[in-house]
């Protein structure tokens, strides 16, 4: 039977607090470095839902909201939103979060990942049941940056 798993079943949540060193030169924390924590929390979620190894292909939609600054605490949450033949879009969300644990959204971005089989080519993933409007409407999402993409070439 085709395998399927549930988004729930793949989601991630991870923290960091923002030090000196993750600073740009106007003080805020530096792109690139919540990039890079995208990046691993989408590959996270992608590891999770393929049991396989994964690759970033492509980054859509990563937008900047806000701001974060030394000692924000920015609390990352990544799930998969769709899922190709090979390749799953992992929705990843960003927040500062404050002290009485109420938190602000400062970047959302759509990363998609492919899972590579053990000779390192691109290999199918499981079905992904939507259980939810939500999760319907995240899937409708996908297939339209699809077609962008393909439109794009
Ligand atoms: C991603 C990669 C494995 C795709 O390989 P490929 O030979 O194009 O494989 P295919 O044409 O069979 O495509 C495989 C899947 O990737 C998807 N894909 C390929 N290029 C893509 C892109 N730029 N954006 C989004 N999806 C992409 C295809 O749509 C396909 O998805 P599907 O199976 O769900 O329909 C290959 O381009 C690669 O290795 N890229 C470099 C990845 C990397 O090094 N990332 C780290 C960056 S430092």
């Amino acid at each position: 039977m085709e395998e399927r798993r549930r988004i729930s079943d793949s989601k991630v949540e991870s923290l960091h607090l923002v030090r000196m060193t993750h600073l740009n030169g106007a003080g805020r924390l530096f792109g690139g470095m919540l990039m890079q924590w995208i990046d691993e929390v989408a590959a996270l979620v992608a590891k999770k839902h393929s049991r396989m190894n994964i690759t970033t292909a492509s980054i859509d939609h990563l937008q900047f909201l806000r701001g974060a600054f030394q000692n924000d605490v920015i609390v990352l949450q990544g799930k998969v939103t769709y899922v190709g033949r090979t390749s799953m879009d992992v929705k990843v969300e960003t927040y500062v979060e404050d002290r009485d644990g109420s938190r602000t959204l400062i970047n959302c971005a759509y990363i998609t990942e492919v899972a590579l089989g053990k000779d390192g080519k691109p290999a199918e993933v499981p079905r992904l049941i939507l259980e939810t409007e939500e999760d319907r409407r995240e899937w409708a999402k996908g297939e339209r940056r699809r077609e962008l993409r393909a439109f794009h070439g």
